[in-house]
């Protein structure tokens, strides 16, 4: 009786409180503050501490600006294309949406995977970054990634470059890059021993089919070797080497597992394979018609970034 007594006297004084001074205790925004804390505790996934030693918040916060710290539940329901699947969607896009206009789509890719490569690996802007691009629309990538990392404060990029390329649009890609201070070099044999402390890979993507033909050996070695030495590698769409659908390659000379993985439009298959600290969706160009015909599920967008975190 005494206890449910004071329960009474309590819940009393406690209302009282409530209604006598509501500006006190609900203040706008707190008793959502409050929830919003109670539900990102009760629901948010703990974060896996980075191999680099990085300090992370243990658990994510739900900041829906915030593409750092927040992953939307429809991240898990986003669908992985397989290799036609892949292709038939960029050749839509480039087609039906009339992204062939040069280099557009490529501008946009890169511009995602340099806004997430900036994110995350922040504390990297004074050293060296070695962008590898390869011979085709993934290279084109990163000529762009190159450029735009420049763009964010990048202070040291180079970007090696697998083959001149003949198309006007990819050497205006390139023209662009060294315009805004990036070191171009076509000769991956000086970058065997290289310095970098972290390399994007665009090398090749989603049209690969092993093997890897020798001239691009020396490109795929620096990506193996530094992975080996723990430089994080950041893939565009797709780690090189990997089998689209299938993942990582068998043959020891040409596999190695990202740091980071920016799948653009749609994750590939071998996405599954990822067991890298971060996965990013970039590309935030797809048109909902198309996200529909291939019931691509894509996640939302936080604010307005064009980088969704999907792990
Ligand atoms: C919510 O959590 C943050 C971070 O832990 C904390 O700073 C803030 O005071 C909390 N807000 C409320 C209303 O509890
Ligand atoms: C960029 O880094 C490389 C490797 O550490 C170094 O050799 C080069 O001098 C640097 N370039 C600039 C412009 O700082």
């Amino acid at each position: 009786m005494a206890v449910t007594g004071k329960i009474v006297i309590l819940i009393v004084f406690v209302v009282g409180i409530i209604f006598q001074s509501p500006q006190m205790i609900l203040r706008p925004g707190l008793l959502r503050a409050l929830i919003n804390n109670f539900t990102e505790g009760a629901f948010n996934i703990p974060l896996r501490i980075s191999k680099h030693g990085h300090s992370h918040k243990s658990f994510l916060r739900g900041d829906p600006t915030s593409v750092m710290d927040n992953i939307p539940p429809e991240a898990s329901k986003v669908k992985y294309l397989n290799q036609d699947e892949a292709i038939q969607v960029d050749v839509d896009l480039l087609k039906d949406y009339k992204f062939g206009v040069d280099t557009q789509l490529m501008e946009l890719a890169g511009l995602s995977v340099a806004t997430a490569v900036a994110k995350v690996y922040e504390s990297k802007k004074a050293e060296h970054v070695l962008v590898v691009a390869g011979p085709g629309n993934n290279g084109g990538d990163g000529f762009v990634v190159a450029r735009h990392l420049k763009m964010f404060g990048f202070e040291n990029v180079t970007l090696l470059v697998a083959r001149k390329p003949t198309k006007e649009g990819f050497l205006n890609l390139i023209y662009q890059a060294e315009h805004n201070q990036v070191m171009v070099s076509y000769d991956a044999s000086s970058y065997r021993d290289h310095s970098a402390t972290l390399i994007v890979d665009a090398l090749f993507g989603f049209s690969f089919k092993p093997p890897v033909r020798p001239d691009y050996q020396p490109l795929m070695d620096i990506l193996v070797s530094s992975s080996a030495k723990l430089v994080p590698v950041v893939a565009v769409d797709i780690p090189s080497g990997w089998d689209v659908e299938n993942g990582p390659p068998t043959d020891d000379s040409i596999r190695y597992m990202p740091d980071m993985l920016v799948s653009l439009t749609a994750p590939k298959l071998c996405a599954n394979h990822f067991q890298g600290s971060y996965h990013f969706l970039g590309g935030r160009f797809v048109p909902k018609t198309l996200a529909d015909k291939y019931a691509l599920n894509l996640p939302p967008y936080p604010g307005t970034e064009c980088v969704v975190r999907l792990k």
